[in-house]
């Protein structure tokens, strides 16, 4: 990881050079946090790929995470479907992540398993495990499009405060924030890769480095294990708190799952 702080240096340089951030701005009154990118600014990670797997993700019998797709059409209609109905089915994944008055952050994930234990009345699915991530993927699907929604009242909570913090902190051997990459280095290259401006809006996806699908959950905790920093347990609920973070901040991105990545 090395060669990230050189780049990262690089990139501090020019961008101070020009604008030094934050400094004379007075703090914007706490009913108009601003966020990172404004409607017009934001980018989808596919824009930041390599042609090739933007092709892949555009064309669905290219797409690898259609196979998890399948698998989860499959699943639902045999356990689900009965409840939600073909037209419910369609946005069930773009109300989430949200907050609950005194519970934990819900992502797509703990409703998928809360309806599993509560309703179809099954053991719960352990995080990453192939019939969640096929459910997951399945109603990400039937949902691409359609535009998440934060709650009016989202930057008052806790867990969005939570999720601010995670991602602004700067943390790990190599003094790394999310926002860093993120929000001040997105369109720039390290090596080969181009950093995007982070959003969820494409997971679950399928990435070639995992030769499969996985939930946007993974790809936080590598970007952690990348800043040298400790990695969150999959069932920390911090990882929950920056999921709702990175909705409210991408709001106005069609969801796109499953995208295809590198
Ligand atoms: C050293 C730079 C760096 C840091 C720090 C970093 N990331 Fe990333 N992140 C990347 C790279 C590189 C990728 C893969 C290419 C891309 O989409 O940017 C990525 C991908 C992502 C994606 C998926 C984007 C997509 O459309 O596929 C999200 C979401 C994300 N990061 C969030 C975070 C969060 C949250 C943190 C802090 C916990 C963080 N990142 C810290 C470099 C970084
Ligand atoms: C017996 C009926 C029933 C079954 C079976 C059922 N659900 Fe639900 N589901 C509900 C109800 C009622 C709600 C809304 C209340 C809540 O959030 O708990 C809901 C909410 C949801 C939501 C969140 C929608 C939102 O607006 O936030 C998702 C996603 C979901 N269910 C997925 C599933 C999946 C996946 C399965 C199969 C594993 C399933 N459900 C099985 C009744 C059911």
């Amino acid at each position: 990881m090395r060669w990230l702080l050189v780049a990262l240096g690089f990139s501090f340089a020019a961008y101070f050079g020009v604008a030094p951030p934050g400094r004379a701005d007075p703090k914007p009154p706490p009913a108009a946090i601003q966020k990172p990118y404004a409607l017009a600014q934001l980018r989808s990670g596919a824009s930041f790929m390599a042609p090739h797997l933007q092709a892949q993700q555009r064309d669905d019998d290219q797409n690898p995470g259609m196979l998890w797709v399948d698998q989860g059409r499959d699943l639902f209609a045999a356990d689900c479907a009965r409840c939600h109905d073909a037209e419910a089915q369609k946005r069930l994944a773009a109300k989430l992540p949200r907050v609950t008055p005194n519970g934990p952050v819900v992502t797509l994930e703990t409703q998928i398993n809360r309806c599993q234990t509560d309703r179809v009345k099954r053991a719960d699915y352990p995080l990453e495990s192939q019939p969640l991530l096929a459910l997951s993927s399945y109603l990400s699907f039937a949902a691409r499009g359609e535009v998440y929604r934060a709650q009016s009242d989202v930057t008052s909570t806790e867990a969005w405060q939570r999720g601010r913090n995670a991602f602004t902190q700067v943390q790990g051997k190599l003094d790394f924030s999310c926002a860093a990459c993120h929000d001040q280095m997105a369109g720039k290259r390290v090596r080969t890769q181009a950093i995007s401006q982070g959003h969820g809006v494409g997971f679950p996806a399928y990435r070639v480095e995992w030769q499969g699908v996985g939930s946007l959950n993974r790809r936080l905790r590598a970007c952690y294990f990348g800043m040298e920093t400790l990695v969150p347990a999959q069932s920390d609920p911090i990882l929950a708190d920056l999921a709702l973070y990175l909705a409210w901040r991408s709001e106005g991105l069609p969801l796109e799952a499953p995208a295809v990545r590198r």
